[in-house]
């Protein structure tokens, strides 16, 4: 049986819902709340003719990652896994949950495929635990993780998730890893996160962000796991675009001309510093970091083209991606 853990997830949802078209089947998926779980029978209905049988013959087991006990269970009779669930957020103030879930979780998910002799690990990982050298112009899945140099909450918890996965492939599991830039799909939290900013869309940070489409990553995933590949990782990124770029395409596709506007470093130091204070007198949690700031105002690209010399793909364009989520009706 194949296990695919954050099955309710945007991403797990989605490699669900490719496995299914594909006939994939037995397929046990990890899920934490019945609400969530209803919302992928919507999805499959919505997607198959036949969605409603789909859906019953995955085998669905309630799993928390902070949960050995459910894990363990959820591991009964299972061969290879795709391990999607983590918690996603840059808050300063959620840095123990993120380290809770992310690593000591994955730390327990490796420790179970090691005793129930899992055939393969696929692993969602991040570009967050992508190595970067002050200068570097352009990151891949070989850039040198520097401890001086700060990063965020999430960052620090993928990295640490990903030297779990490590461990486990020096221990004798075969792993491959994927490092999605920002994904894009239809329910993805880049897409949310567009709508509840939508009357925000005259303010632009210059920094550089790479994405991918969603479908990209579920197919590059399965491929992973069908092929001898192991013990790699691969940076998926089909277009590295910069803040105002992306603005400007979000403006076109509503049709609105407005002029844009550059937010500066300083209001976000500034910022930074209020929570700061508003957190020493019990006021407020920290969401900013100084990391995340600097991520929003980075300029390295992100190479995504390892991926292309181990398997026959081609990524969808961005543009192409932009125009599949109708961002004209939002
Ligand atoms: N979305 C992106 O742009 C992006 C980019 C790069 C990498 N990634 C990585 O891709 C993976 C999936 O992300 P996503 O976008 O699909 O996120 P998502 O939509 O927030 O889904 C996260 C999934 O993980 C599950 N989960 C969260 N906390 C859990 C816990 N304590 N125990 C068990 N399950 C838990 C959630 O279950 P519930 O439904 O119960 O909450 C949900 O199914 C993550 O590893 C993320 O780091 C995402």
């Amino acid at each position: 049986m194949i296990l695919v853990t954050g099955a309710t997830g945007f991403i797990g949802s989605n490699l669900l819902y490719k496995l299914a078209k594909y006939n994939v089947c037995n397929i046990v998926a990890t899920y934490r709340y019945k609400a969530n779980k209803d919302k992928i029978a919507a999805l499959f209905r919505s997607k198959f003719p036949d969605g409603n049988l789909k859906f019953e013959r995955i085998i669905w087991r309630k799993a928390e990652l902070r949960d050995l006990p459910s894990l363990t269970e959820a591991f009964e009779g299972v061969k290879k896994v795709y391990h999607c669930a983590a918690f996603i957020s840059f808050a300063f103030s959620d840095r123990q949950k993120l380290y809770e879930i992310n690593q000591k979780g994955t730390s327990y998910m490796v420790d179970l495929c090691l005793k129930n002799k899992i055939e393969k690990l696929v692993y969602v990982s991040s570009i967050a635990s992508l190595g970067s050298e002050e200068n570097e112009t352009t990151v891949d899945e070989n850039s040198t993780w520097d401890n001086n140099i700060d990063k965020t909450p999430y960052g620090y918890s993928k990295y640490g998730a990903e030297m779990e996965v490590w461990r486990g492939s020096q221990e004798g599991l075969d792993i491959a890893i994927v490092n999605p830039g920002i994904v894009l799909g239809p329910g993805s939290p880049m897409e949310k996160k567009i709508k509840s900013m939508k009357n925000w869309f005259r303010f632009y940070t210059p920094g550089i962000s790479g994405y991918v489409w969603v479908e990209d990553v579920t197919t590059i995933m399965i491929k992973l796991m069908d092929s001898g590949i192991k013990s790699e990782r691969f940076a998926l990124v089909a277009e590295n675009w910069s803040g105002k770029s992306m603005i400007l395409a979000l403006l076109k596709a509503q049709k609105k001309n407005y002029t844009v506007i550059k937010m500066s470093k300083v209001f976000f130091y500034t910022f930074w510093f209020v929570e700061y204070l508003l957190e020493i007198i019990g006021l407020r949690k920290r969401f900013f970091t100084k990391a995340l700031i600097k991520i929003i105002f980075n300029d390295t690209k992100i190479s995504g083209e390892k991926i292309k010399s181990y398997i026959d793909f081609k990524y969808t364009p961005i543009g192409l991606s932009l125009k599949k989520l109708n961002l004209d009706k939002i």
